[in-house]
């Protein structure tokens, strides 16, 4: 059996010399991470956007944008989160993963991290308006078990949405790309858009799949009731997944 003789000490710089050394070590740690710290970051500089463009994805329009605005005065957010992650049980059960994209007009985004309720990101056209409309009233008439608190009131306030333009105005000024004509039209856009019968063809050049119709089922009045509807049959509808799977995987 041979014996284990001490490595000899090679002459020279070598590792044994490194760890032996704490003031080097350090040193060379620091060398390191700066070289790893320099590579993840440097990259960032010069890079327009960290996230891919998507088609169908545009911004709010300002109805959608006044119920995403009552969606966060109500809390909602406190129980639902607007994100399906990439596991396959939460994509079987909400649809696609969410996109970065999907995400990429929403001041402040809405992802949350607490589900009391299910993920809302692709709610939009899961339901009618009557369903929300019964639901927001009453959860437990439409879902017995449900332990979500009821919103009637919402059907009873006019929407007052306030100076939509000035509203639009700001969220251009952070990168959401609305044109003047959008914001000179903002407030008559929101009317336009919870009217029934109304003519949408402008509106919805300007923001595809803009869904326009009274909401609420009552055409007397605008309220937020209305708003909050036109934001949830909103949600998840923009990007055609189907289409974009059929591209990928062509049969
Ligand atoms: C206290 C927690 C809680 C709050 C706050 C809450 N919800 Fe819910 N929500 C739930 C639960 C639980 C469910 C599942 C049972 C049901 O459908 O009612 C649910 C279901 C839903 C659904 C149906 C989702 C689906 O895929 O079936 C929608 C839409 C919804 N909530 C919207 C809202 C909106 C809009 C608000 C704010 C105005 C809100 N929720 C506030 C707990 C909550």
């Amino acid at each position: 059996m041979a014996s284990h003789p001490q490595t000899p000490e090679k002459p020279g710089f070598s590792h044994r010399t490194l760890e032996r050394n704490i003031t080097l070590l350090g040193l060379c740690s620091l060398v390191a991470v700066a070289i790893g710290g320099i590579v993840e970051i440097a990259p960032l500089f010069w890079v327009d956007s960290t996230i891919e463009k998507v088609e169908g994805v545009r911004p709010y329009t300002p109805l959608e944008l006044a119920g995403r605005n009552i969606y966060m005065r109500e809390g909602c957010y406190v129980c639902h989160s607007q994100m399906v992650r990439p596991f396959k049980d939460e994509v079987e059960r909400y649809g696609h993963y969410s996109l970065a994209a999907e995400s990429m007009y929403d001041h402040p985004f809405q992802w949350g991290s607490k589900r009391t309720g299910p993920d809302l990101a692709r709610v939009g056209g899961r339901y009618s308006d009557e369903w929300h409309r019964e639901h927001l009233k009453d959860p437990r008439s439409v879902v017995p078990e449900s332990i979500m608190p009821p919103y009637a009131f919402l059907a009873e306030k006019p929407l007052n949405a306030g100076d939509m333009a000035a509203h639009l105005k700001a969220l251009r000024n952070v990168g959401v790309p609305y044109t003047d004509k959008d914001i000179s039209t903002a407030n008559a856009d929101l009317t336009l858009q919870a009217t029934a019968d109304a003519d949408a063809s402008d509106l919805q050049a300007r923001f595809p799949k803009a869904q326009a119709r009274d909401f609420d089922g009552n055409p007397a009045m605008v309220s937020e009731m209305d708003a909050l509807i036109a934001y949830l049959q909103m949600l998840g509808t923009l990007v055609d997944f189907k289409a974009a799977e059929a591209q990928e995987q062509p049969k």
